[in-house]
């Protein structure tokens, strides 16, 4: 019983992983750390603070990947990512999971 467990878990963690992996080193490598931090308020939002306003909306990825590629977040100005689809998509999936 317990190895199945554990396998199902293992194979859960794979499923979320995905194709490009994000994670905090990410969000840093990609600039977001400047202005955001998980928990914490900085020039942005915290991304936990993100995760939660956006929390059981079903279209919440689509909205902050569109919003992010059009450089206006909240109807402000906000500097585009450079960032493949892929990786703002995984980005942006681990940002709501905070
Ligand atoms: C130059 C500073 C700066 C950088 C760099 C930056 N942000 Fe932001 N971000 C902000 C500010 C300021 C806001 C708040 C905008 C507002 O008041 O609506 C914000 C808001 C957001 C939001 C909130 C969107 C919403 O709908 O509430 C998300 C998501 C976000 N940023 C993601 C990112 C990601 C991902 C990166 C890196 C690829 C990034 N930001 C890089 C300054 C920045």
């Amino acid at each position: 019983m317990n190895k199945i467990l554990i396998a199902a878990a293992a194979v859960a963690a794979l499923a979320m992983a995905g194709g490009a992996q994000a994670s905090e080193a990410m969000a840093k490598d990609k600039g977001c750390l400047g202005c955001h931090a998980v928990d914490a308020k900085k020039m942005g939002p915290a991304f936990k603070e993100v995760a939660a306003k956006y929390k059981g909306k079903a279209d919440a990825e689509a909205t902050i990947i569109a919003e992010l590629k059009s450089g206006k977040v909240g109807g402000k100005t906000h500097p585009v990512p450079k960032a493949s689809d892929d990786e703002l998509k995984a980005l942006t999936k681990w940002m709501l999971s905070l």
